[in-house]
């Protein structure tokens, strides 16, 4: 079975700002992928041609094999959640969760029952009767994810949709996202969040200046373009000759007093035989931690830039 979004070849300019060059993906039902890059890079002007609110200069968007613009059909099957607010602040939840339900084409009943379950779902049952413009920032996201939702679209396309929340209503986001992906829905979002894109998605695309420059799953791009992960050995006796029997697993090691820092492509096999090491030239190995390389790295490596 093809992807069930395809972008294809897809540019964009305004006047002579070019916002995306040749850029193509595709995200799979049941998949989570991530548009990564910083301010500008191009992600909002992407997310509106996938949609079908802008139209792209050249290339193609397929939604289950077939054209964004071919019918009113293929718009039904994406639930789109844009940067700004959607949310009507003089209505309550239940009014917004409605207007959206029936602008999707559901019944008034099958509006009310959809409505109901959200808002036990998204733990809402509180404030539903509660004006929007009173709520949180983390309210207002939870019931836009819902007005997104309402019409159990195939395709979710969210932008930023944890930008400005604190951690702990990040997470709970996260988690009504990944519901959806086990339901098989494709999921496309985009973030500047590195930690978002990481913990996330099952996939990246790493965007910056309207192109992208890097794709793959958090694991295979942190493998390709990451720094080596490091090996911090600590020992009670630290030496010269601890050091000599290091090099041969490492062309880059590090001593801060009675910790080596061991720079390692593939640490899985080298940690055991590090601390075998440490052991044998007698200098009493305390302990070993890893740090890995993050796709803030991946992104430093490529650009030359951090990522905020
Ligand atoms: N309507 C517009 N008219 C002119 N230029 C635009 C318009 N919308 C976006 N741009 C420009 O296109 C480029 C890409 O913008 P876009 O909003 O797609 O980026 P983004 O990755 O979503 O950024 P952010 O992380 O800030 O949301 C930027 O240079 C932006 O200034
Ligand atoms: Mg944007």
């Amino acid at each position: 079975m093809p992807p069930y979004l395809q972008v294809i070849g897809v540019s964009k300019s305004y006047g002579n700002v070019r916002a995306l060059e040749k850029v193509s993906l595709s995200v799979n039902r049941g998949e989570i992928v991530s548009l990564l890059g910083p301010n500008g890079a191009g992600k909002t002007t992407l997310l509106k041609i996938i949609v079908g609110v802008l139209a792209p200069d050249e290339g193609e968007v397929l939604i289950d094999s077939r054209d964004v613009w071919a019918s009113l059909d293929v718009k039904a099957k994406i639930g789109y959640l844009p940067q700004e607010n959607i949310l009507y602040k003089n209505l309550n939840a239940y009014e917004n969760l409605l207007f959206y339900a029936l602008l999707y084409g559901l019944s008034r009943r099958e509006a009310k029952s959809r409505i109901s379950e959200l808002i036990v779902k998204l733990g809402m049952k509180e404030y539903a009767k509660r004006l929007v413009r009173t709520y949180s920032g983390g309210m207002k996201k939870r019931l836009s994810i819902a007005a997104t939702i309402i019409h159990e679209p195939e395709l979710l396309v969210l932008d930023e949709p944890t930008t400005g929340l604190d951690p702990h209503v990040r997470r709970e986001i996260w988690s009504l996202i990944r519901e959806q992906r086990g339901k098989g829905r494709a999921i496309l979002l985009a973030t500047h969040y590195m930690e978002e894109a990481e913990e996330l998605s099952d996939r990246v695309y790493i965007i910056d200046k309207g192109k992208v420059i890097a794709h793959g799953t958090p694991e295979e791009l942190k493998k390709k373009y990451g720094d080596e992960t490091v090996v911090e050995l600590e020992v009670k006796n630290p030496s010269e000759k601890l050091r000599e029997a290091l090099a041969k697993y490492s062309s880059r090691i590090v001593v801060d007093e009675n910790v080596y820092r061991i720079y390692v492509r593939e640490y899985e096999e080298i940690l055991p035989k590090l601390v075998e090491e440490a052991i044998r030239v007698g200098a009493k190995p305390v302990s070993t931690r890893l740090r890995e390389p993050t796709l803030e790295d991946v992104f430093i490596k490529l650009t030359g830039r951090r990522l905020e």
